[in-house]
């Protein structure tokens, strides 16, 4: 019996293919690059460290068999991204896809932030992912070629978030772009989508959010109704599917996958899971007298 930690497309779903992935070195941008070579894309993975990129790579070749272009460049900054889609154009022939994935993000009560704290954040989120899309759309649109943007946000895009307050003002950002150019895209066959994970435990999001003993306190899974943290593979369906033509008439849309995490901080009685079972006789009786 399959289970959500399966691979779940068909072999060859993203076949001929090229798929541009920021912050594909680690993460959760490796995990579904990774994927997307073993469904037969081409996999163009970029980030600020290049020995990370080039090693993440090879692996991930010896993995897949896939081929991966792995090319330094900082999101912030827009001629490095042009730079980088020229060469997956020149080492491909093509490029059908981007994920904006790279992300920057640290806890801290938002008043012992600089200025500088606010622009590394927003830099990296929303002007990394305006870059990217701006540049791939443009040449799509010159080339009269289709393509598919897929946004990496969370749900704090929408409900905002304290102690996160940059990466909560970037995502929502980021997430009305994908709304806007969905419809005004869609002309030229360029699809956007978002996908809003809960915790899925990667290196880079626990040093930073959880750090030392935080995570004993503030343990992300527990905050989940269905008892767990995510999975890497079950995220990496879900986009891989979004990168693909099987979800052609999915646009503009923000798919949460979370097991239900903000809706049950969101419920005003949500926290009523806490009483026992046995309280519940006793309560009916106290509401049922309330006349
Ligand atoms: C306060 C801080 C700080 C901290 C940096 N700064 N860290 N302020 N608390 N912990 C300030 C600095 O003092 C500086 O301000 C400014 O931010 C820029 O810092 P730099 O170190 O120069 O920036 P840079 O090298 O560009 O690094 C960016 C970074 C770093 C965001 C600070 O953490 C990074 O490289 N992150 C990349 C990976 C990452 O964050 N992954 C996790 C994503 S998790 P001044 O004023 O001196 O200029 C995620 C999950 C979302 O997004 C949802 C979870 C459920
Ligand atoms: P991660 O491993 O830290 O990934 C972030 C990546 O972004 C790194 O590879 C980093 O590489 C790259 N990056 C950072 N700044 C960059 C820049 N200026 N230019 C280019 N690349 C840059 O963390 P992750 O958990 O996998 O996060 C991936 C995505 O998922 C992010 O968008 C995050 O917000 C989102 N997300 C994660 C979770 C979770 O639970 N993990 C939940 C919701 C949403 P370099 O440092 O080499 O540049």
């Amino acid at each position: 019996m399959f289970t959500y930690k399966d691979p779940m497309l068909r072999d060859d779903a993203m076949k001929g293919k090229t798929i541009l992935v920021t912050g594909g070195g680690t993460g959760l941008g490796r995990s579904m690059s990774t994927y997307f070579l073993q469904l037969g894309a081409n996999v163009i993975i970029t980030s600020r460290k290049l020995d990370v990129l080039e090693e993440t790579a090879r692996e991930m070749e010896a993995e897949t068999g896939g081929k991966v272009l792995a090319l330094q460049s900082d999101v912030r900054k827009y001629d490095q991204v042009e730079a980088v889609i020229n060469k997956g154009y020149e080492h491909f022939g093509r490029i059908d896809g981007l994920v904006n994935n790279a992300a920057g993000n640290f806890i801290s009560p938002t008043e012992r932030l600089s200025s500088g704290a606010f622009e590394a954040v927003i830099g990296i989120v929303l002007q990394g992912s305006i870059n990217n899309t701006l540049a791939l759309g443009k040449r799509w649109i010159k080339e009269g070629q289709p393509g598919t943007v897929l946004s990496v946000v969370t749900t704090y895009a929408w409900t905002g978030s304290a102690f996160v307050v940059p990466s909560a003002t970037a995502k929502a950002g980021v997430l009305a772009m994908t709304r806007s150019l969905a419809v005004e895209w869609a002309k030229y066959k360029i699809r956007l989508n978002a996908v809003a994970p809960g915790p899925f435990p990667t290196k880079g999001a626990w040093d930073r959010l959880v750090p030392g003993d935080l995570q004993k306190v503030f343990d992300p899974e527990n905050k989940v109704p269905v008892g767990r943290a995510g999975e890497h593979q079950e995220l990496s369906n879900l986009c891989a599917y979004l990168m693909s033509d099987f979800s052609a008439y999915i646009n503009g849309d923000c798919i949460t996958i979370d097991g239900g995490e903000w809706l049950k901080g969101a419920g005003q009685f949500n926290a009523m899971s806490a009483v026992p079972a046995e309280m519940w006789d006793m309560i009916e009786q106290m509401t049922r007298s309330a006349k």
